[in-house]
């Protein structure tokens, strides 16, 4: 099948008690036992529930893999997988990742002995000066957030593997529409479905995929018993989501470039970061292993100041200011101040994400009214 039927069809049984077409919220706690031990697959709701099952097969189908697990948010699932690693572990994390990534990796899981080396990982073989017999996984973030750099995945999976260690992508911003990590070689598959999967900003929701069952299992254990699990209903959200990702991706495709374009030709903006531009970092890295290069980019302006661009984020009509990403509404966003502010500003500049920075999540409405409003308020 085509990924479009696919993407409609995933996970989508009929309801065996009633035929329903849509699957159910099954909103319980737990399952009427037969008899002690004798139950119909489902004991209780942290460990399994059929709206989650059903998501988990849909997740599963949308980037090729075998399994599937959701999470209560993209940073729960992210979690789940640094838990695989023991004190004394390393990990080599792309430089320019989301905030919460970094937060999380530095804040939380660094005093309990794990180490974390960030590198720019634009030629992948600058990973290998920081490998070494610790070190157990590598965590790649492609496109970056913000500035769409691209990390070549078959490349890294490939150290990976020569290594022994896990490759995890969070192919947050790409979504499986555009970029399928697991048929270049990785090992997992992590997303925040708040995003593009989720697609209408009513929902905090991660997961994760991967082929190996020993894998699944040991992240199922995780997930079991540290107990970050979504509620039925989120998940319901994410598998009504999840049906239109192909067409929602096609118009975010459509409305990005026109806009990533329309930036890049105004007088007052100074650089846009895209990763469909020809002339961008990597670019025939990202044509090879993405089908379309999404709605997502960050600019800067001429007038380099903090001010001017807060005048541009206070001013837009149509963009909203706020944080997230991937729904159908177009959002503006100040990642040094909102996304990444829990990157140390040292951190940030080092990485090239300037105070100034204008992020932009180009949703699906008429492109014409987002340059009108992007236009007025950059004046
Ligand atoms: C690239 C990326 N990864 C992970 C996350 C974390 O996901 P969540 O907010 O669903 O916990 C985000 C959230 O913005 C993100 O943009």
């Amino acid at each position: 099948m085509k990924i479009d039927t696919k993407i409609i069809h995933a996970g989508a049984e009929p309801d065996p008690s009633t035929g329903a077409i849509m699957t159910p919220i099954y909103q319980t706690s737990t399952y009427v036992q037969e008899a002690p031990g004798k139950n119909k697959g489902y004991e209780y709701a942290r460990s399994q529930n059929p709206t989650r099952t059903a998501l988990e097969t849909a997740l599963a189908v949308l980037e090729n893999a075998e399994f599937g697990l959701s999470f209560s948010s993209g940073v729960a699932a992210t979690d789940a997988v640094i838990k695989l690693l023991s004190p004394g572990d390393e990990v080599i994390a792309s430089n320019d990742l989301y905030g919460g990534s970094y937060r999380l990796f530095s804040k939380v899981f660094e005093k309990f002995g794990i180490k974390f080396h960030y590198v720019n990982m634009a030629d992948a073989n600058n990973v290998r000066k920081y490998i070494n017999e610790n070190t157990k996984l590598f965590w790649v973030e492609t496109p970056t957030n913000p500035l769409m750099n691209i990390t070549d995945i078959e490349a890294v999976a490939a150290i990976a593997k020569q290594y022994k260690a896990l490759l995890c992508v969070d192919n947050t911003f790409a979504s499986p529409y555009l970029q399928t990590p697991l048929d270049l070689g990785a090992d997992i598959v992590m997303h925040s479905a708040t995003k593009y999967l989720g697609g209408h900003s009513d929902v905090i929701h991660g997961c994760l995929m991967m082929n190996s069952e020993a894998l699944r299992d040991q992240l199922y254990f995780i997930q079991k018993s540290c107990g970050a699990v979504p509620g039925p209903q989120d998940c319901f959200l994410v598998l009504r989501g999840i049906k239109t990702l192909h067409v929602r991706m096609q118009r975010h495709c459509e409305n990005g470039e026109k806009i990533a374009y329309f930036l890049r030709n105004h007088p007052k903006v100074a650089k846009v970061y895209w990763c469909g531009f020809e002339d961008s970092p990597n670019y025939a890295i990202a044509k090879r292993q993405m089908r379309g290069f999404g709605g997502m980019m960050s600019f800067t302006l001429q007038d380099d100041s903090v001010e001017t661009a807060t005048k541009v984020l206070s001013s837009t009509k149509v963009f909203a200011l706020a944080e997230s990403l991937g729904g159908i509404e177009s959002l503006i966003n100040h990642p040094a101040t909102m996304t990444h502010a829990s990157i140390p500003r040292e951190e940030r500049l080092k990485n090239g994400l300037s105070d100034s920075l204008i992020r932009l999540s180009v949703g699906i409405e008429d492109v014409d009214d987002l340059i009108e409003d992007l236009n007025q308020a950059i004046g």
